[in-house]
């Protein structure tokens, strides 16, 4: 995984930097979830940390990128998708929270949710940050890295591993 703090630096860090250094930490950890399937214990601890960084992940992102995607008029359809998806996705995470780890349909949700937040981050990686990254300006991206980055250990302490998911 490319350390992009150090590759970029702090103060230049674009916001579409910051949220694929997330993402990767996103992949490894369900490979590592994926590995560790078999053992007692660690497959559930790994899930806890996934569901609460993603939560945090995803809220942040809203409020950084996806907030200010929405005033431009030819970013709206993809910003509200995205969102949309979060939402799919906070469903998905709280269902495999309260399926019984002991079970076949456990292993089921978990893979359907990790296909759907996969595709997820392809997508943003490759047709959304593209996009919303031709409308903004270099300082632009670099003060919504700086949003992301004071929302997210906020919004990661406000999250939960399951409960009921968020309406608006
Ligand atoms: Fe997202
Ligand atoms: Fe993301």
């Amino acid at each position: 995984m490319p350390d992009t703090a150090t590759t970029v630096g702090p103060a230049q860090m674009t916001i579409f930097d910051r949220l694929k250094a997330d993402h990767d930490q996103h992949r490894l950890l369900l490979d590592k979830l994926d590995q560790t399937l078999g053992e007692s214990g660690k497959p559930k601890l790994l899930f806890e940390e996934f569901a609460v960084e993603v939560k945090g992940h995803a809220a942040s992102e809203e409020q950084a990128l996806y907030a200010s995607m929405m005033s431009k008029p030819s970013l709206t359809d993809k910003s509200r998708h995205s969102v949309s998806e979060h939402k799919d996705i906070e469903k998905l995470i709280n269902e495999v929270a309260e399926a019984d780890m002991a079970t076949g349909g456990w292993l089921i949700k978990f893979r359907a949710l990790k296909h759907k937040y996969l595709h997820h981050i392809d997508e943003e990686e490759e047709e959304t940050f593209p996009a919303a990254a031709k409308l903004f300006s270099a300082e632009e991206e670099q003060t919504m890295r700086k949003t992301f980055d004071a929302r997210k250990p906020k919004e990661k302490s406000k999250a939960t591993v399951g409960g009921e998911t968020k309406e608006d």
